[in-house]
């Protein structure tokens, strides 16, 4: 594994970008931050993230991962509820790439963030269902089964009695534009995590997002059977988790270059007309007998 990563982290009004340090599971060097261009077309924001990029001196192979405020499947954005419109059905994971010259691995924020929180912070080592939800904007969501990923669970937009989309009613920017107390902040949180309480039965809740930073004013006042404890990796969640997992990506992705170099080598020397699938690419190679 690399021990230095890179991720970028794209949110509504700034886009940030460090090298990460993939063992300690830190930033490597100081954050860079641009602000989000307005409108957040994909073209312009694609040009913000190589000009965060370019304020590091990072080697030509290195992969970068990329967070986005949406649902992300398999590359492609598919919604993109705090950004522009435009951004749906955008293979935002090909446009970075093309602009950036570097491998670019896209995630949805709410998942990098977890992937941070399960590797190095508040979930590590933690089996079991658990659920970090991030308090910004939006509400992020990720979902964990024994230490594996359930990808885009977007609970950030369930209903609540009375409210069609939970974080247009309990989101931290919520909490700012309505001036709501602690207390009254709490109330909502409340109706919010028992719900998914009850839907998911969780071992653990981890709260991230800026606001967890004072969570001593609100995670007290919650009254929940599953305990609940604030993310320890912050605001850098996002762009580690995308640093992880982009180099994880790779990883992968050079497996399968090796599998199926062995599966090419079994099938030219099988002579019992069998395929060389996925058996073949992990078989041993044999020795040929005689006789
Ligand atoms: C989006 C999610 C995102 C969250 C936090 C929500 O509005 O739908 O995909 O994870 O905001 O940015």
């Amino acid at each position: 594994m690399t021990r230095i990563g890179f991720g970028i982290d794209i949110g509504g009004s700034g886009i940030k970008g460090a090298t990460v340090d993939l063992k300690k599971g830190s930033l490597a060097a100081d954050r860079v931050r641009i602000p989000t261009p307005q409108p957040s077309l994909p073209e312009a924001v694609a040009d913000t993230v190589a000009e965060v990029l370019s304020a590091f001196d990072l080697e030509p192979g290195v992969p970068v991962g990329v967070t986005f405020p949406g649902i992300i499947q398999h590359g492609v954005v598919l919604t993109a509820a705090n950004m522009d419109p435009s951004w749906v059905n955008v293979d935002v994971q090909e446009l970075f790439t093309k602009r950036t010259g570097h491998d670019v691995f896209a995630v949805n924020d709410g998942d990098a963030a977890g992937v941070a929180e399960m590797a190095f912070g508040a979930g590590k080592k933690t089996r079991g269902t658990v659920m970090l939800t991030t308090l910004g904007t939006g509400v992020g969501t990720a979902l964990f089964v024994d230490g594996h990923l359930v990808p885009n669970t977007e609970l950030g937009h369930i209903p609540l009695v009375g409210h069609d989309d939970a974080e247009k009613w309990m989101a931290e920017s919520i909490r700012d534009r309505e001036s709501l107390t602690w207390e009254e902040w709490a109330e909502r949180l409340q109706v919010y995590y028992s719900t998914l309480e009850f839907l998911f039965s969780p071992d653990l809740f981890i709260v991230g997002g800026g606001v967890s930073k004072k969570h001593e004013n609100f995670l007290p006042l919650l009254d929940l059977r599953t305990p609940i404890v604030p993310a320890r990796t912050r605001n850098e969640a996002g762009i580690i988790g995308a640093a992880v997992l982009a180099n994880e990506a790779r990883a992968g992705q050079e497996g399968k270059k090796k599998q199926k170099g062995t599966a090419k080598t079994g099938k030219k020397k099988s002579k019992d007309g069998t395929k060389g699938g996925s058996k073949a690419a992990t078989a041993k190679p044999q020795k040929s007998s005689k006789g």
